[in-house]
């Protein structure tokens, strides 16, 4: 059961709110004045306080009030608090709505409002707490697999990638190859990196062969090596990337682009360990612990009958599907933390640009904006104008628009702060505003 403190020094007060809320299933303790309420905050386990602004008789001022306030924020700083106010200081709880208090009550009263005001509010704290229990539950796993593995210093923040990363150091000391999928720039090379760092050749060779930035006719070379006169030009012999990789790992970059017939000679490679170079009848034989990746839908490509079916199902005996960074954006700024230089931090602005923006060239991209925006922003932090992102396209019709960080700002501080209102004005629910208030880290007014 959540638990109330009321401090005021009025006792009918008091008893009127310990009737209202025991027939609500919130326990409450009564303070009668500042002292005694910090106090019972120091020993008692409370949810949400309930407070006056004046406790002598003869003050009106409300400045025990306003003290009080700042010195429960002081030690107390998520605890949500409210204001019970008679209406001739109604400015200063406003004030203090400013400062961070969760609302106001004008005594006398109306209970029913009072009563969704505590119930929100013991929503949220309840919501926060689950997420910070998830957060600490999640950054305990992080540094475990940190601990437990090689992660050659990827940054990771979101469960999205946690789970991508973890599954690939379950999976890098087992031989089966590995299909690394995701779009551009989104790290796939990077996983290929963790397989490699953990698997049981890791001391061996890491060698990659992009199979989209060579011509078709080389591919085939490149891989497999040539005799001397194998094709027009190869004029010596030469060793491939299989020879070159034997012990060790073989990272195969956008496998989408490798032609057909070099399909069919990778995948008796990866069936038997042996191939022979062009030009020659020599078989080899070799140990190569294969890593491929694409942001190509091969699926696709094989319905176009440009990609091997068989191949395909033997090259992603375990796929690893990296999402785009869009899709993890609890990567976003410790990603972009990583990338600024040292001396010039983010500032909020900033912050908030980044996590708005789409990235379509993911990580690659926000590395790019990072390193570019340290070095030309003039002020002594990196803010959203020095980003120089596009401006977010444009609105969409008002029925479906979604409220971004600054109109729930601004919706909560027209309402005065009551969540209820500010919902009906942004045309949402109250828990899908706490949802994002939550998502955009707004605490309650
Ligand atoms: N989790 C991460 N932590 C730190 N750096 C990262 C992370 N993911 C990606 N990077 C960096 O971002 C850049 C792009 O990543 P990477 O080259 O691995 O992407 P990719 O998916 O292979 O891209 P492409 O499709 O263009 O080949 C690299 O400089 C890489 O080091
Ligand atoms: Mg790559």
């Amino acid at each position: 059961m959540p638990t109330l403190l009321i401090i005021d020094d009025n006792p009918a007060v008091a008893t009127a709110l310990e009737v209202l809320f025991s027939l609500h299933d919130i326990a409450t303790l009564h303070a009668e004045s500042p002292g005694a309420g910090l106090a019972l905050l120091q020993s008692e386990s409370v949810d949400l306080v309930i407070q006056d602004m004046n406790f002598s008789a003869d003050t009106t001022s409300g400045d025990e009030g306003e003290a009080l306030f700042a010195d429960i924020r002081a030690r107390h700083p998520d605890l949500p608090v409210i204001l019970l106010t008679a209406w001739t200081h109604l400015s200063s709880a406003v004030g203090l709505i400013k400062a961070g208090a969760a609302d106001y009550l004008a005594k006398p009263w109306d209970d029913d409002k009072l009563l969704v005001t505590v119930n929100n509010l013991l929503e949220l704290a309840e919501a926060r707490s689950e997420l910070d229990r998830r957060r600490t539950r999640e950054r305990a796993r992080q540094q475990q697999l940190a601990q437990q593995y090689d992660l050659r210093d990827a940054v990771f923040a979101d469960p999205a990638s946690e789970r991508v990363i973890a599954l690939a150091c379950q999976v890098a000391r087992s031989e089966l190859p590995v299909l690394i999928t995701g779009p551009n720039g989104s790290g796939k090379e990077k996983i290929a990196e963790i397989v490699q760092a953990n698997s049981s050749v890791r001391h061996g060779a890491f060698v990659t062969l992009n199979c989209g930035a060579l011509p078709s006719e080389l591919i085939e070379a490149e891989l497999f090596g040539a005799d001397a006169g194998a094709y027009t030009g190869a004029n010596k012999a030469r060793e491939g990337k299989f020879e070159a990789a034997d012990g060790g790992t073989l990272f195969l970059d956008e496998i989408g682009n490798l032609p057909l017939a070099g399909q069919m000679k990778l995948l008796r490679v990866l069936e038997t360990g042996r191939f022979e170079r062009l030009g020659s009848n020599r078989e080899r034989q070799v140990k190569v612990r294969v890593i491929s990746a694409t942001n190509a839908d091969l699926p696709a490509l094989i319905r176009e009958g440009s990609f091997r079916e068989d191949l395909y199902y033997r090259l992603n005996a375990i796929e690893l599907a990296l999402p785009p960074l869009a899709e993890r954006p609890g990567d976003i700024l410790p990603l972009a933390e990583r990338f600024r230089p040292q001396d010039k931090p983010i500032g909020e602005s900033a912050r908030t640009a980044l996590q708005r923006h789409p990235w379509p060239g993911n990580v690659r991209e926000l590395r790019n904006v990072i390193q570019r925006a340290g070095l030309l922003a003039v002020g002594e932090r990196i803010e959203a104008g020095d980003l120089n992102l596009p401006k977010t396209t444009a609105p969409k019709p008002a029925s479906t628009q979604e409220p971004d960080r600054a109109g729930i700002e601004s919706a909560l501080a027209r309402a005065g702060g009551v969540i209820a209102q500010a919902a009906a004005e942004l045309g949402l629910s109250r828990q899908a505003l706490y949802r994002r208030m939550d998502r955009f880290g707004i605490k309650p007014p």
